[in-house]
């Protein structure tokens, strides 16, 4: 019986330090410690000996067993050591033979037009000022002549917040539709005659498509002051819409309502991808770039300003749509995609 331990453990200790892979060692385990293992199997020959021999059989048996188990939990080490050093050893190997170019980081393009935008129009001495994304519905809507009900609202659906969650907020919170929500504060805060500008990030509970997102970004520009008229207006964009398409850019002016303001307009721009025939992206041969007007004296009274006494002028774009023109872009969705296949062909 001795013997029989001995050479369990003598055969064993080779197999396992000859064992390459963890498979190996399963094998290996089984065969010892499995149903029908030799180790396993050795104690049930116990009962022939004599009780003298069980004694020295005992410990014998369970320092080979020990041994055993040790020794290949060991080689398992060694073995997952051994894979690791290869690993490390090949992805270096890799790093080396392949020469990875570091890749040059670039603005989105929507952050360059908007860069360009802000430089020409501080140009004309409008300074930039800042308005909330999450607003109220009353410098969203109300205090810009939209009251509650009025059926202009379905234009600007949108994504309301949860009032549990607005804490001692007064009033109804939104996600703001428009840059327009910069209007009433930059009256009630500055002085006039007022020239700035708000820029930034919109939203809208839209039906997406080639033209529209739920999330974009919108210019504003409010120039209040006394004897502004819709010359201004006309100025102000031709002077943008030039400086961005070049100065061949067929324009036009239609009127549009929008409650704000006081004639109101569109300014239009030929479609660029069919000129002008209609199209996916235009429908009708020419794209809304921008909304404008006077500004309604219902809303200047609401900023505070006297419109016996002042005019003033609002004006609107989404940077999105004139990226789409500018660019030559298809589909108003893939800006926000994150394809660097689709980003990368900007400079
Ligand atoms: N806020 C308008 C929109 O989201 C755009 C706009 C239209 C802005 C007319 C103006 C304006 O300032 O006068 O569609």
């Amino acid at each position: 019986m001795e013997e029989q331990i001995s050479q369990v453990r003598k055969d064993y200790l080779n197999k396992i330090s000859g064992a390459n892979s963890l498979k190996e060692l399963d094998d290996i385990f089984l065969d010892l410690f499995g149903k029908s293992g030799e180790i396993t199997l050795l104690p049930k020959e116990f009962s022939k000996l004599s009780p003298e021999e069980k004694q020295k059989i005992g410990p014998l048996f369970n320092q080979v067993k020990t041994e055993l188990e040790s020794a290949v939990e060991k080689k398992r080490g060694e073995v997952r050591e051994a894979g690791y050093a290869k690993l490390s050893g090949e992805q270096s190997s890799i790093g080396e033979a392949v020469d990875i170019k570091p890749r040059k980081g670039r603005l989105h393009p929507i952050t360059k037009l908007e860069q360009e935008t802000i430089e020409l129009f501080g140009k004309l001495g409008f300074q930039q000022v800042d308005a909330p994304h999450i607003d109220s519905d009353k410098l969203n809507f109300e205090l810009l002549n939209i009251p509650e009900g009025h059926p202009a609202r379905d234009l600007w659906d949108t994504f309301y917040l949860d009032p549990v969650n607005l804490g001692p907020q007064s009033g109804k919170m939104l996600l703001r539709t428009h840059t327009s929500n910069a209007q009433i504060r930059a009256m009630k805060e500055l002085k006039t005659p007022i020239r700035v500008m708000n820029i930034g990030r919109c939203f809208r509970y839209e039906n997406l498509d080639a033209r529209h997102e739920h999330t974009f970004d919108q210019f504003e520009l409010i120039y209040i002051d006394k004897h502004v008229n819709m010359t201004n207006l006309q100025f102000l964009s031709e002077y943008f819409l030039k400086s961005i398409f070049g100065l061949d850019i067929k324009v036009r002016m239609i009127p549009k309502y929008y409650p704000f303001v006081e004639p109101g307009a569109a300014v239009e721009g030929e479609c660029i991808f069919c000129k002008g025939k209609g199209c996916k992206v235009c429908g009708k041969g020419w794209l809304e770039l921008t909304g404008a007007g006077m500004i309604h004296p219902t809303v200047l009274k609401n900023g505070g300003i006297d419109p016996n006494v002042y005019s003033g002028i609002a004006w609107g774009f989404g940077i999105y749509r004139i990226a789409l023109l500018k660019y030559g872009v298809p589909d108003v969705r893939l800006f926000n995609s994150g394809n660097l296949n689709f980003l990368e062909n900007f400079s």
